[in-house]
Order: structure tokens, then C-alpha cells, then sequence
């Protein structure tokens, strides 16, 4: 009998969320012949693993990558004053908050692996979730990871080539012209295949590797408000920040009054904050999920924030903002003008740090997501598969990587992809999030463990449609490019449901239905007798 082969039920009454785990999977892949249990959507006890702690470190360590170290001057320059980049700083700290949360309580209610992946299809049903899969496997996620790879290796050749000090006559350039472009490509191809071999040997080593980076990184940026603060106690500020920072109305001057550029610089902060909902992308593999995910969320978003708000003030106390708004290097410019060319090293050093963190986040999630897709018959099934001996998703990690090193070596100009990028990620959270809104109404009896303010999902609702229609205004060829690349999934859907292909996937796309714990809970109890 396939049920014979379900997890063993734990009978310690202190984490029940297992059993409802347990008994989940069973319910979703025992009755297919042939399937293992093990690394479901919602694995079993033994595989819940991760604590707040390393949910936190994930969370943490990939949202601080690049973005904090080089959005600062796109943000000053759309926004024009110091005041105003400082909002747009909170603002979409706040927004990418006000998503988060709309994460957790799908969430917790929805203790699933994958995400939105998971949530869209219990809300909208498996083809929106298939879109949604295709889209991130194919373009999102290999595009972050490529452009925080070439990132890391950008600033590791500056190091090696030693253009770490800015010069100041030509700051766009940075040092970059002196450096061969396929030294960068090849440095970031490395780091990945790096990376990708450690998540593909161990697990514990990637969540281990994500607490430690995510702690030097958090040391490192404590240090640069104390940095300035010491900068400021000298006298030694730039004159215009001292300026500025005098009195509240001078902060705002010379702000811009047009809505797209503070679009752009929304665009940007975003960025930098973006990250925030792929804890949920593991939520299978944390322990008791019903609580910690919703705390790992609300923890990461509020130190997140705070540290980026300081870093800025940090940015604008010792640099003119002139140079800020001028600067996609601006951690580097804040090195020298402190230490000189030692200063300029460090910082250099300390946003490759950053980015090999977000990295391996990205690549610990990323795989998961992938490999979840192979389990819900998105993708074919051996990217469902854990490696017997390692246990970890060793053809899915694969993909992954293999997507990645394609972005690496044939993209370019990353830039003009940010409002692609862009539409395709937030037709994505808006999506998600007015699922959520779906979900409060058609089912009201829905156990939610974590409940947010129904006025968060709607702000955020609001907000994401804002981004969404800028671009179809500023840049409408990308915005038709996003919509046609989303919709090309449609025929890939079906084409994968076909009954030919159907030896080749863990099963047909179908809907999600999570029954009520209680009810899963006793058909566990009924299992063990
Ligand atoms: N916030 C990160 C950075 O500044 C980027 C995160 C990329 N997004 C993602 N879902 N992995 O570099």
C-alpha cells in the first residue's frame, strides 16, 4: 500500500505543524506510485530544519546585496535632494514591508514550498502559478543572479586591478574602463560554479555559510553609521551636508516634482530592499512555520530597514550630494573620502562580501523553487529529486546555475532589462498579494495563523499597480516585451500537460486544496492505527 510508505507520525504533541506536514504530503504524493515523500512541498519533521535564526540570515543576507552599495546615487539624482531620497528610502522600505506581510499571512496559511508559487495556484489555480514559475525560472531568477554575480566580481577586480579609489573626474566610469570585460565574466562564472558545487555537496553548509555572511555583513553596516558619526564629530562634513542636514527645509530642496522619475527611484530602492518574500520560498523547510515564518518576515523587514535608512543618512553625512546623485559606486566613494585608497579597499571588499551572501541566499532558495516545480509537474520530474546520498536538489541547483552562467555571459547591459525585470517581478507580487484579498472573501473560514491589516495587501495592491503602469508609459517597448515573454507560458503550459510528455513529469498541474489542519490532523491520528 503507497500510504505504508507515508512519513512516520511523531506523537510529541509540541510541534503538531509536523504532523500536518507529514500527513500534507502524504496526502498530496503518497498515492502516487513510485514517489518518495522525502523533500516534498512540505517535507517531513526531520527535514524542517531551519530556525528563526537561519531564516533570518536567508532573509537578511539577500536583501542586503548590491543594491544598498550602488542604488543610493540613482535614487539622489531622480529624487534631487537628500530629504527626498531619504523618503523614497523609507517608502519602499515600508512597501516591500507591507508585501512581506501580505507573504506571511499566505504563508502561514499555506505552509507550502515555493511561494507564490504555491499560494497563486491555491488562489487562481495551476496555470497562474505555472506563468508565474516559468517566469521566474526563466528570466527573474537567473537575471538577479546574474546581475549580482557580475556585481561581486566587478568589485573583486577592482580589487585585483587596483581601481578601488574613484576618481573623481570621470565617476561613472569608476576604474571599470582599466579592467577587461571578460576578467569580470569570468570571475562571476566562477562564483557561481563555486557556489552552486557547495549547494549541491550540503544543505547545512549553505544555511550555515548564509548565517555567517549575513553576520559580518550586518557588523560591517553598524559600522558605517559610526564611521560617519566620527567623520561628523571632526567638523570634517561637506559643506552642503552640513547645509542640509541644518534644518528640515533645506533637506527637501531642489526635489523633483515628476512622478516618473520618482518611479525610477522607487525602481531602485526597490531594488535594494527586494528579496523579501523568499523566506516563504522555503516555508516547507522551517520549523513550526506557522509562527516563525511570519516573525523571520517581521524581524528581517524591520532590521533591514533600519540599516539602510542609517547607511544613507551615512552616505549623505560624508559625502556632498552632488557626488551621491553622480556615483553608482557610492560605498566605494565613502571608503576613500574616510581612509583613502585602505578605505576604498575595504569597501570594495565589503560589497563583494555582500553580494557572495546574497548570492548563495539567492541560490539556496532559487533551487528550491525550482525544485518545487518539478514536484508540482511544472517542470520535468528528475528536477523534483533530491540526491539520495547529499539530499539536496542537485538537478534543480543545476538549472540554476547553468541559467545563471547563460545570463552571465550573453547579457548585457543590465540596465535597460530593469523595467523587464521589473514588470515581470511586480505583476508577479501583485498578483500573489490580490490572491490573498480573493482568498479573505471566497474563503473567510480558511485558517490564517497570521493575519495582517486588510489595509496592507491593499496598499500594497495599490502601489504595485502604480509600478506597473509606469513603464507602459516610460519605457513601453520592455513593458510589451515582460507581458509577451509572461504570456509565452501559456503555450508552454499547455504543451506540457500533454499526455505524451506525461511519463516525463511527477504529475498533471492541479489545483491545491490544503484542508483544514484539524481535519488533517485527525486522518494523521486514523493513519497510525
Ligand atoms: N536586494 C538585493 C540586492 O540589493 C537583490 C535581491 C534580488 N532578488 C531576489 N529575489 N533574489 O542586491
Amino acid at each position: 500500500l503507497p500510504l505504508s510508505m507515508s512519513a512516520r507520525i511523531d506523537d510529541d504533541a509540541d510541534d503538531d505543524m509536523a504532523q500536518y506536514a507529514s500527513a500534507r504530503t502524504r496526502i498530496s504524493y503518497g498515492d502516487r506510485e513510485g514517489d518518495t515523500v522525502e523533500g516534498g512541498r512540505s517535507p517531513r519533521r526531520e527535514e524542517r530544519r531551519m530556525g528563526l535564526v537561519d531564516g533570518i540570515a536567508l532573509t537578511v543576507g539577500l536583501q542586503i546585496g548590491s543594491g544598498i552599495f550602488s542604488s543610493p546615487g540613482v535614487v539622489t539624482l531622480n529624487t534631487g535632494s537628500i530629504g527626498a531620497s531619504l523618503v523614497v528610502w523609507l517608502v519602499s522600505g515600508i512597501l516591500a514591508w507591507t508585501g512581506a506581510s501580505s507573504f506571511a499571512e499566505l504563508g502561514a496559511a499555506i505552509p507550502l514550498n515555493g511561494g507564490a508559487q504555491a499560494y497563486l495556484n491555491y488562489s487562481f489555480g495551476p496555470l497562474s502559478a505555472y506563468l508565474f514559475a516559468w517566469t521566474a525560472i526563466v528570466a527573474l531568477k537567473p537575471g538577479s543572479g546574474a546581475i549580482i554575480a557580475i556585481i561581486f566580481a566587478e568589485y573583486v577586480a577592482r580589487v585585483i586591478y587596483h581601481t578601488t579609489s574613484s576618481s573623481a573626474a570621470h565617476p561613472h566610469e569608476q576604474g571599470l574602463d582599466q579592467i577587461p570585460p571578460w576578467s569580470i565574466k569570468l570571475i562571476a562564472v566562477i562564483i557561481v560554479v563555486l557556489i552552486s558545487t557547495v549547494h549541491a555537496f550540503s544543505s547545512r553548509l549553505a544555511t550555515r555559510g548564509q548565517v555567517a555572511t549575513t553576520a559580518v555583513k550586518l557588523l560591517a553596516l553598524v559600522a558605517v553609521p559610526v564611521l560617519a558619526i566620527v567623520v561628523a564629530a571632526r567638523g570634517k562634513m561637506p559643506d552642503a551636508s552640513k547645509h542640509a542636514f541644518s534644518s528640515i527645509p533645506n533637506l527637501f530642496e531642489g526635489s523633483s516634482r515628476s512622478p516618473s522619475n520618482y518611479a525610477l527611484a522607487l525602481y531602485s530602492g526597490l531594488w535594494a530592499y527586494d528579496g523579501w518574500d523568499q523566506s516563504t520560498i522555503v516555508a516547507g523547510e522551517i520549523k513550526n512555520v506557522t509562527k516563525n515564518l511570519p516573525r523571520v518576515i517581521h524581524s528581517s523587514l524591520s532590521i533591514v530597514l533600519c540599516i539602510f535608512l542609517l547607511t544613507v543618512t551615512s552616505y549623505f553625512v560624508v559625502l556632498a550630494p552632488q557626488l551621491v546623485a553622480q556615483t553608482n559606486t557610492v560605498a566605494l566613494d565613502f571608503g576613500s573620502a574616510i581612509a583613502g585608497t585602505v578605505g576604498g579597499v575595504v569597501f570594495a571588499c565589503l560589497v563583494a562580501f555582500s553580494c557572495l551572501g546574497a548570492l548563495n541566499g539567492q541560490f539556496y532558495t532559487s533551487a528550491r523553487f525550482v525544485f518545487t516545480a518539478g514536484k508540482e509537474g511544472y517542470l520535468p520530474k528528475m528536477f523534483g529529486r533530491t540526491n539520495a546520498r547529499t539530499k539536496t536538489p542537485v538537478a534543480a541547483t543545476a538549472l540554476q546555475a547553468a541559467l545563471v552562467i547563460v545570463f552571465i555571459l550573453f547579457g548585457s547591459g543590465f540596465a535597460s532589462l530593469v523595467n523587464f525585470y521589473g514588470v515581470c517581478s511586480w505583476s508577479g507580487y501583485l498578483f500573489t498579494v490580490l490572491g490573498l484579498l480573493v482568498l479573505r472573501i471566497k474563503e473567510p473560514h480558511l485558517e490564517r495563523p497570521y493575519q495582517t491589516w486588510i489595509t496592507t495587501p491593499i496598499l500594497f495592491s495599490a502601489v504595485a499597480l502604480f509600478l506597473l503602469f509606469m513603464p507602459i508609459f516610460s519605457a513601453p517597448l520592455e513593458a510589451l516585451a515582460a507581458a509577451a515573454f509572461i504570456l509565452a507560458g501559456v503555450p508552454m503550459y499547455f504543451l506540457t500537460q500533454r499526455r505524451v510528455l506525461a511519463p516525463l513529469f511527477a504529475r498533471r498541474a492541479q489545483r491545491d486544496t490544503i484542508p483544514q489542519h484539524k481535519e488533517v490532523l485527525d486522518e494523521a491520528a486514523y493513519d497510525e492505527e
